[in-house]
């Protein structure tokens, strides 16, 4: 069975012309693209996105950042707990802490500019596909 996940690289990924070095490292590690915008979106729809961190004191900085200009929006599959697999190639929040080898970890420096968003489950993985591409099937 494959799965399906949202990937966005962020608006400091398309300013810096990463987007492609971002996607080579999907590709090659043989997940495949379902869906691709550039778009830059509004602050009612990253309100719902990051919705789990609406209490959070950086809440109004992640906000302003991820709206700020386009983004490159994904839908990625790749067997099962394809969301899992995204997650490991982009290393951990903070791109200081985040392993050599992963997206973070080689091509990012801070925690409110490091590049990528990968959904952190298969329930999260679903509702942001609808969020972002409600014509494009969650599984
Ligand atoms: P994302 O949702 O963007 O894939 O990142 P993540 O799961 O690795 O991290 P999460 O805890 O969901 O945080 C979402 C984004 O909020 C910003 N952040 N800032 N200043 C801070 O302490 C802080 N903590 C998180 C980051 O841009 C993070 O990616
Ligand atoms: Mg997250």
């Amino acid at each position: 069975m494959s799965t399906r996940t949202l990937v966005l690289c962020k608006p400091d990924a398309v300013e810096r012309g990463l987007v492609g070095e971002i996607i080579r490292r999907l590709e090659t590690k043989s997940l495949r693209l379902v869906a691709v915008e550039l778009r830059q979106i509004d602050a009612d729809l990253a309100g719902k996105h990051y919705e789990e961190h609406r209490e959070k004191p950086f809440f109004g900085e992640l906000v302003a950042f991820i709206t700020r200009s386009p983004l490159v929006a994904m839908v990625i599959e790749g067997g099962p707990d394809t969301w899992s697999v995204v997650r490991a190639m982009m290393g951990a929040t903070n791109p200081r802490e985040a392993a050599p080898g992963t997206i973070r970890g080689d091509l990012a420096l801070e925690t409110g500019e490091n590049l990528v968003h990968g959904s952190d489950g298969v329930e999260s993985a679903a509702r942001e596909i609808k969020l972002f591409f409600p014509e494009i099937s969650v599984a």
